[in-house]
């Protein structure tokens, strides 16, 4: 299998850092990637969905393995649900308008999301209240040091939010080749997220539908969110932290009106958005690094940073969310 040499990423990757790879190389089916793995049994290697949650900050001293399988596939259903295995390389909102047009319902909620859909299971990639454990049925990989095929289900993954097995104990050991999806033959629509009720009013609809759902929740992306072929991101940069009500009622003593959502009554998620303007962040621009004006949660590469300027405004906010509120964000976003 021919490696590429000194391959620059800026194209791979959706904060569009020109890095580069030592190797680089694709891949569309599981046999070709054994081979890789068999060859190069010393080098380090990564695997590259679509690189957009992703930030590199240096250059890969190894292979990059990019995964390109493609294929959707219904391969089972009963009365109530339909199972859909789709290559780790499909585009993740292909895979999703497949799914609306089918009329297959639990997917709707996370239209637009960047990205292919063998990384929805690596941080369990969620929006607009559905995350995909909750249609998630199982995923195929390969072992990076031995080639072995294991099968992983959904307690297997140990899900949370924006976390699974595969960011934690198992960190770069497997290749996802393929997910299967269970998803609704009768649809349940979740429209609990307060923003797509008003969206779908503003859109003058009468009949709920599958359909009308995934318009609401891209309309609402597309007014928030940077577009990655416009300025370059990978999302949100950190994730909602959770505070118990204790340092909720600290938090009320420094700044009176705190947006929080409840998990239990134990546990609170803030938006990390509004601590990061709280601090004075939003909209600040230093060279090409800044943090976006419309969603201070994003932090975007104007043009020619460099990952480490990304990643050193990162310190910067994180250290004054620290001294202001005493909360310790945590990134989302890989790090290279
Ligand atoms: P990559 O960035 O290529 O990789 C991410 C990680 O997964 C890396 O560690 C990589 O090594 C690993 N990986 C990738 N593919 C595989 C594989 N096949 N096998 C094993 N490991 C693999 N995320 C959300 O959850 N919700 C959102 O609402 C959301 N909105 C976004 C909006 C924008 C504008 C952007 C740019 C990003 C957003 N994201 C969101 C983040 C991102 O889209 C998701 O995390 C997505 O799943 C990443 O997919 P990817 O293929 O680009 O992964
Ligand atoms: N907010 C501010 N200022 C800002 C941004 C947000 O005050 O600049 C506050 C507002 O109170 C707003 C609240 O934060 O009501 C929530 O903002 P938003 O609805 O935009 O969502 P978020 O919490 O910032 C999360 C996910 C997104 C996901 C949306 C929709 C995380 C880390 N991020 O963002 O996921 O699309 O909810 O469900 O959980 C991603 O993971 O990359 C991502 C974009």
């Amino acid at each position: 299998m021919q490696l590429t040499q000194n391959f620059s990423l800026k194209n791979y990757n959706t904060f569009r850092i020109d890095a580069y790879a030592k190797y680089f190389v694709d891949f569309s089916s599981p046999a070709i990637l054994s081979q890789i793995i068999e060859e190069h049994k010393n080098k380090q290697k990564m695997i590259l969905g679509g690189g957009s949650n992703i930030l590199f900050t240096k250059n890969f001293d190894g292979i990059v393995i990019k995964n390109s399988i493609q294929g959707i596939n219904v391969v089972n259903e009963d009365e109530d649900y339909v199972y859909i295995k789709a290559g780790a390389g499909v585009n993740w909102h292909q895979f999703v308008m497949y799914c609306v047009n089918k009329n297959f319902g639990g997917v709707e909620n996370l239209s637009l999301i960047p990205g292919n859909t063998g990384a929805s299971p690596m941080q369990n990639i969620g929006a607009y209240g559905v995350e995909i454990k909750d249609v998630f049925y199982e995923l195929e990989s390969l072992h990076l040091e031995d080639n072995s095929l294991h099968i992983f289900k959904n307690p297997d993954c140990e899900f949370g939010y924006r976390e699974s097995i595969f960011k934690k104990k198992y960190k770069g050991q497997f290749v996802i080749l393929s997910v299967t999806f269970r998803l609704q033959k009768k649809p349940v629509y979740n429209v609990s997220y307060g923003a797509i009720e008003e969206e779908l009013k503003k859109m003058n609809v009468e009949s709920l539908s599958i359909k009308a759902i995934s318009d609401a929740v891209i309309n609402i992306r597309k007014s928030k969110l940077p577009d990655p072929e416009v300025i370059g991101n990978a999302g949100s940069f950190f994730k909602n932290p959770e505070i118990n009500s204790g340092e909720l009622q600290e938090l009320t003593r420094i700044e009176l009106k705190v947006p929080s959502f409840k998990i239990n009554d134990n546990t609170f998620k803030i938006p990390a958005g509004w601590l990061i303007e709280q601090c004075g962040w939003k909209g600040y621009r230093r060279g090409d690094a800044g943090c976006y004006d419309k969603q201070a949660l994003v932090l975007v590469n104007y043009e020619n940073a460099t990952g480490k300027e990304i990643f050193q405004l990162s310190n910067q906010i994180k250290q004054s969310v620290s001294e202001k509120f005493g909360i310790e964000l945590e990134r989302e976003v890989n790090i290279i």
